[in-house]
């Protein structure tokens, strides 16, 4: 039983939230309608980033155990909290249409009153950058990323960046997928063509078979196949081993057994939220030319430009979205034995 009575206002601190919103143009004598919205909308972002943080931790502490298996409540839970930060992202893509309903004049009003402060200054959407795996090297404008933050959220970021990002425990657990290491599943398999010295007789089948749905145009693509999935010496700036990628290759190829249902899940979940973090990028960067044009931002950058850098950049996971490139049609996939379709699931 409860020791004491809850009420509304006291469990959601609604004294300390709804008076959170000073408006700079108050201040200034020169009040502003528009800067409530300007702050609400500011304050609900970094709420649903709180949030986003949330979750994120709770699918690394889930991911980051030796062993997860693939049918179990956890995986599900992963895949349901990526789903929710998938739902959250659409919701702050929309929010956009909200700050839109001010126009560059209303804006106007109060915006030097904000300089030099920035929405780059969100320490907590640099967090969650680094977190879902975007690394410092592969940040657009370095020297802008660090030179604009306060010293302690510099560290807080760097604490982050330093321990393994949810990019690489998907990496490894890619690695960890059992398939191809037990013999008892590719006793019973029958290769399509002679098997390829070094290769295993399921990659060397499927080296074959996407050889030949190739067409003209697009040979080329044989050798990033090559590399992205045989190459034992990748260079340090993949996030993907040649083994995660074949793993993750087979769970989109034959996705249709119960077993990689979740696993397809998951990977298809990472591709969801970097779709729905590049629309915010672009939303933003489209707001942000209508509101200002090619001004510099109030955090000094360039701008539109400096964001549109970004936008072309931060994808996190891309490789996992190139993985659509080796893909092969469904009738030509190889056959699997029968004690692997049984451990899949049929
Ligand atoms: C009138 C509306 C807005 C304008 C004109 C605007 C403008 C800008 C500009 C110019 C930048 C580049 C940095 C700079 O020089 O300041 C920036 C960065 C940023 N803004 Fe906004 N912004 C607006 C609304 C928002 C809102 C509502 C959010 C929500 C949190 C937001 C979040 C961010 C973030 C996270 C960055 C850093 C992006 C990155 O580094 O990739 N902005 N903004």
């Amino acid at each position: 039983m409860p020791t004491k009575d809850v009420h509304y206002s006291d469990y959601l601190q609604l004294d300390k939230i709804l008076n959170a919103q000073t408006l700079e143009s108050d201040l200034q004598g020169a009040p502003a309608h528009d800067e409530m919205l300007f702050i609400i909308i500011h304050q609900a972002y970094e709420l649903w980033f709180k949030q986003i943080l949330f979750e994120i931790d709770s699918i690394a502490d889930i991911m980051g155990q030796q062993v997860i298996n693939d049918n179990s409540p956890e995986l599900q839970t992963v895949v349901h909290r990526l789903g929710r930060i998938e739902t959250i992202l659409k919701v702050a893509v929309h929010q956009i249409d909200i700050l839109e309903t001010m126009t560059p004049m209303d804006f106007l009003d109060f915006r030097d009153f904000l300089r030099p402060a920035s929405g780059f200054q969100s320490w907590q959407f640099k967090i969650t950058e680094a977190k879902l795996g975007l690394r410092f090297p592969e940040r657009f404008a370095q020297e802008y990323y660090i030179s604009q933050l306060r010293p302690e959220h510099v560290a807080l970021i760097k604490n982050v960046e330093a321990k393994p990002s949810l990019l690489d425990l998907v990496n490894e657990w890619l690695e960890r997928m059992p398939f191809f290491e037990a013999p008892e599943y590719w006793a019973n398999y029958t290769p399509l063509a002679p098997v390829q010295p070094d290769r295993h007789p399921f990659w060397s089948d499927y080296s074959a078979v996407y050889k030949q749905s190739l067409v003209e145009g697009e040979r080329a693509n044989l050798q990033p196949f090559e590399t992205l999935f045989f190459d034992n010496n990748p260079g340090a700036e993949r996030r993907l081993s040649p083994k995660a990628c074949r793993a993750a290759l087979f769970i989109m190829l034959y996705r249709g057994y119960p077993l990689l249902q979740a696993p397809f899940q998951l990977l298809n979940n990472l591709l969801e939220i970097d779709e729905q973090l590049s629309t915010w990028r672009y939303r933003h960067v489209s707001m942000v030319t209508r509101m200002i044009g090619f001004r510099s931002g109030t955090g000094g950058s360039s701008g539109r430009d400096y964001l549109k850098g970004a936008l072309d950049k931060h994808h996190i996971f891309r490789e996992v979205a190139a993985l659509s490139s080796f893909l092969i049609e469904r009738r030509r996939l190889p056959k699997l034995s029968k004690e692997l379709e049984e451990r899949l699931g049929f």
